[in-house]
């Protein structure tokens, strides 16, 4: 199946590609309903749906009225997909391949953005219509494929460790771990405190979707190895990854990840870490504004993940907007990326729903500071992860790590052999 859909792909991305390049030369700038960018021209005005994954914060809804309330005759519905990464891909695929109208504008993870483009189904956005100079380098690089702009970065996102503050106090310790060693020894530590002896230790997104593509590729970064190398070639047979991959599967099997947590996705994690089960939880800033309005406020706070020999690294996460090739409204559809991804609209996403902001200022801004006092350690978080590859095949990589991985973390593979067997299916899937 594969071998098939790469190569269609490689044609249709020198086609596009010839396509981006003649009406380069021809375009000469213009309105907002006629500008050119790569062949789309933005064009019709009316309703327009906006789909993501569900939102958990509530604050989509209400950017969205804010829009709605100033144009009436142009309302945006929102769609509301499923939680996790893998089932919001699936059914925008289904949408592009139907070459339904359905959708307008997707809320794109930011690995899809190669797929979705090369593909062709997504539109190339005119980027002087967006203020990318403001914002983080790395997050642009994400919504770019071959040089066109084909998505506008909404929110960035950075893995955090979030600790109780109480307990580890409590038990005398007086700063976040920096290595995997030291975060099971606080656990230790913690878990003599009465009100901490059925607590567990840690958890992440471990369950077979993207999380887990997420987690596995930060414990092997963190441990000084690699998914793919410089050059983009699968590079994860090696003693650095395995480190990675051993201190996930070995946590499993010793209880410092509870055994259930290898069916826990971002809202599960959460959810536990808020009842009280886990002293440490890895999650992305969104927990932050919920953990705050919880029964844990004031309890906890967050730090850089750890790693093997020292501070660990995360992935790069987010989400930026593109524009279905096959909707309706485009002109409206053009108007509501650019309100959507406004520095006014990140700013009220940070404050209601703690996302990250593409936007550099607003990680320095001295009041959202005081707010989230993390932003400056997320700022760089973000400038220094490690993006997950870049390639076209993105659903067959992602799934190859999933499967390896799930293997090493529930024990039906030692992690050395299901790291042999992904080199081995990443090789295939990235062969161009
Ligand atoms: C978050 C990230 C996204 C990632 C997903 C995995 O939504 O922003 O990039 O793929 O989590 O669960």
């Amino acid at each position: 199946m594969k071998t098939k859909t790469t190569r269609a792909l490689q044609g249709s991305a020198i086609l596009a590609t010839a396509g981006l390049l003649l009406s380069a030369c021809g375009s000469s700038g213009g309105t907002d309903s006629g500008e050119q960018a790569g062949s789309t021209s933005f064009q019709g005005r009316g309703p327009i749906t906006y789909v993501a994954g569900k939102d958990a914060t509530g604050v989509v809804p209400k950017v969205i009225a804010r829009w709605n309330a100033l144009h009436p005759k142009e309302k945006v519905s929102f769609v509301q997909l499923p939680t996790d990464a893998d089932s919001q891909r699936q059914q925008m695929i289904q949408n592009a391949e139907t070459k339904s109208d359905a959708y307008t504008v997707l809320s794109l993870d930011v690995v899809w953005t190669s797929e979705f483009a090369a593909h062709q189904w997504i539109d190339r956005l005119p980027e002087q219509q967006f203020p990318l100079a403001k914002m983080l380098k790395p997050v642009v690089e994400t919504a770019r494929y071959r040089g066109g702009l084909y998505a506008a970065p909404a929110s960035s996102d950075g893995g955090m460790l979030y600790y109780r503050t109480d307990l580890l106090k409590k038990a005398g310790i007086t700063r976040p771990p920096v290595t995997w060693a030291e975060m099971t020894d606080d656990c230790a530590k913690v878990r003599k405190l009465p009100e901490a002896k059925d607590m567990s230790c840690y958890a992440g997104q471990l369950q077979k979707y993207e999380g887990l593509t997420v987690n596995f590729a930060e414990a092997v970064n963190s441990a000084g190895g690699t998914v793919t190398d410089a050059g983009g070639k699968p590079d994860v047979d090696t003693p650095e990854a395995r480190a990675g991959l051993d201190f996930l599967a070995g946590a499993v099997k010793d209880g410092t990840i509870p055994r259930e947590a290898v069916t826990y996705q971002e809202e599960e994690g959460r959810q536990a870490f808020q009842a009280g089960k886990l002293v440490f939880q890895r999650n992305w800033p969104y927990m932050y504004a919920l953990a705050e309005k919880s029964k844990l406020a004031g309890k906890f706070a967050v730090a850089p993940l750890p790693g093997l020999n020292g501070p660990g690294s995360s992935s790069l996460g987010g989400h930026n907007l593109a524009l279905s090739s096959f909707a309706k409204n485009k002109a409206t559809a053009l108007d509501f990326m650019k309100f959507f991804s406004s520095e006014t609209s990140a700013s009220t996403f940070l404050k209601d729903a703690s996302l990250a902001p593409p936007y550099a200022n607003l990680y320095d801004d001295p009041s959202l500071v005081k707010q989230y006092p993390y932003l400056p350690v997320l700022k760089q978080s973000i400038l220094r992860a490690v993006p997950r590859p870049r390639v076209v095949s993105y659903g067959d990589v992602t799934s190859a790590i999933q499967q390896e991985a799930y293997a090493a973390l529930t024990g039906s593979k030692s992690s050395a052999q299901a790291l042999k067997d992904l080199q081995s299916d990443l090789q295939k899937s990235t062969a161009q």
